[in-house]
């Protein structure tokens, strides 16, 4: 198993890796922005690549930080999500060869992530239905109960500081997805440690050990899942992953890797991106003390704040595209097979769609039209119940505890793909 393990690591890692390094030595802006000391502050290695062209060639990848161009090429029928981004698609076959499927991570086929119609297509059917607008529209009251029910506990200690991610921010998003999928709730906190670990299977360039701590966690994942599959074919619920398992039963339109997986990416998507856009909104509001105060006298901005928070602060800040053919975008030549990096939270702040785009401005008139979701056929399956949580969590939060203050500095998590706090030590008047 180490064997195979090493082999996927060499692969998608550790090669991709020294590409990166060397791409930092000979100065290339690409690498700048997926560099590990740029985690906490991106912002300014997109627009140096932005200045340099609406695409950017490296020797190995290339990279846009354009809003029209990442639009573009997300939208593309030419341009394929995944596999991996491993630079050569000899390597790709090798590798979809050597990964495991009882420890698929998020990024590898077949999930949704990274996978092309008419595969994507007949899985995203089957799962979307629970995220229709109306669907998440009947979830609002059951939000609202989670959210008051998590903020009385805190209160009810009273205590001097508390960590928001913690106690909070991660803690709605994991309870609400594991309800609509029919995971116990019991299991949330094993669902977070997993989780947060099998997350790093995102980073570039992953270290062999946060790579066998991806993995373990992964393989653990797929185990307890494949035993409750087995538990809710005996006694179905009525949720989402029932009816998954009746669909994978009864017709041949689902494998049983393809329902394992794409399980775990729509509870793993469903916590993983949203806590990191409540612990940024809180960041920003408290930061900007005079739009939470306008927020708390009008609240119907609340929705319009979340785009801006989802703009400007991007929970994914980078995906990947790979044209099939040879192709341009805004007239630039690419070849086929060469990976795009598409930095969607730098295309979230060019300033030929957004004014001044480094400013959080809660009531910005276009904040919408950010790719913090994505577009085209992998734009977010959840981001109308990402929407309904944090806009929901946050409002809560402040109407509850309307002196709200930061206790100490707040520590990023150590990501460069998911963009989110680690800790957010706040403390308010008992
Ligand atoms: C703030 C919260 C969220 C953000 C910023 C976010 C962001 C994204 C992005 C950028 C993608 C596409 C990646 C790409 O194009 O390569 C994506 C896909 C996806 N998201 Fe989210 N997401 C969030 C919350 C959620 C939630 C709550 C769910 C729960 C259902 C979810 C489920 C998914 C799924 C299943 C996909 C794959 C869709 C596909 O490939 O067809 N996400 N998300």
């Amino acid at each position: 198993m180490i064997a195979r393990s090493a082999a996927v690591w060499a692969m998608k890692y550790a090669l991709p890796g020294v590409g990166l390094r060397a791409a930092a030595r000979r100065g290339e802006a690409i690498s700048l922005a997926v560099a590990p000391g740029i985690r906490h502050d991106p912002f300014p290695a997109y627009d140096a690549i932005r200045a340099q062209g609406p695409l950017v060639h490296g020797r190995f990848v290339s990279a846009t930080a354009s809003h029209s161009s990442a639009d573009a090429v997300l939208r593309s029928e030419v341009f394929r999500a995944g596999p991996t981004g491993a630079p050569f698609r000899a390597l790709d076959r090798l590798l979809s060869a050597a990964i495991d499927p009882r420890a698929l991570g998020p990024d590898d086929p077949p999930s949704l992530l990274a996978i092309a119609p008419p595969e994507h297509t007949r899985i995203r059917r089957l799962v979307s239905r629970a995220f229709t607008a109306r669907a998440i529209a009947a979830l609002s009251a059951r939000v609202q109960d989670l959210a008051h029910e998590m903020l009385d506990a805190i209160a009810a200690t009273k205590p001097a500081t508390f960590d928001l991610i913690d106690s909070y921010a991660a803690l709605l998003p994991v309870t609400v997805i594991s309800e609509i999928l029919g995971v116990p709730t019991q299991m949330r906190h094993q669902f977070l440690v997993w989780g947060n670990q099998a997350a790093l299977a995102l980073e570039p360039g992953l270290s062999w050990r946060d790579y066998r701590r991806a993995d373990a966690a992964a393989r653990n994942a797929h185990a307890w899942l494949d035993e409750h599959i087995d538990r809710l074919r005996r006694n179905p619920g009525d949720d989402l992953l029932s009816q998954l398992i009746q669909t994978a039963d009864e017709s041949d339109r689902l494998t049983h890797t393809e329902l394992r997986i794409t399980a775990l990416l729509v509870l793993g998507a469903g916590f993983e991106t949203t806590v990191n856009l409540i612990g940024n909104a809180v960041a920003l509001l408290l930061a900007h003390p005079d739009q939470l105060d306008r927020l708390q006298r009008d609240p119907t901005g609340w929705d319009n704040a979340i785009e801006e928070v989802l703009r400007l602060d991007s929970p994914v800040q980078i995906t990947l595209r790979i044209p099939n053919s040879d192709t341009e975008v805004a007239g630039v030549p690419v070849r086929g097979g060469r990976p795009v990096v598409v930095m969607l939270g730098g295309a979230n702040r060019d300033p030929d769609v957004f004014t001044d785009p480094h400013r959080f401005d809660s009531t910005r008139p276009n904040a919408r039209e950010h790719l913090a979701f994505s577009a085209g056929p992998h734009f977010c399956l959840g981001a109308q119940l990402a929407r309904l949580e944090a806009a929901t969590a946050a409002r809560a939060l402040f109407e509850r505890f309307p002196d709200l203050a930061l206790d100490d500095q707040p520590t990023r998590r150590d990501t460069r793909v998911l963009r989110g706090y680690q800790h957010l030590p706040l403390r308010t008047g008992w």
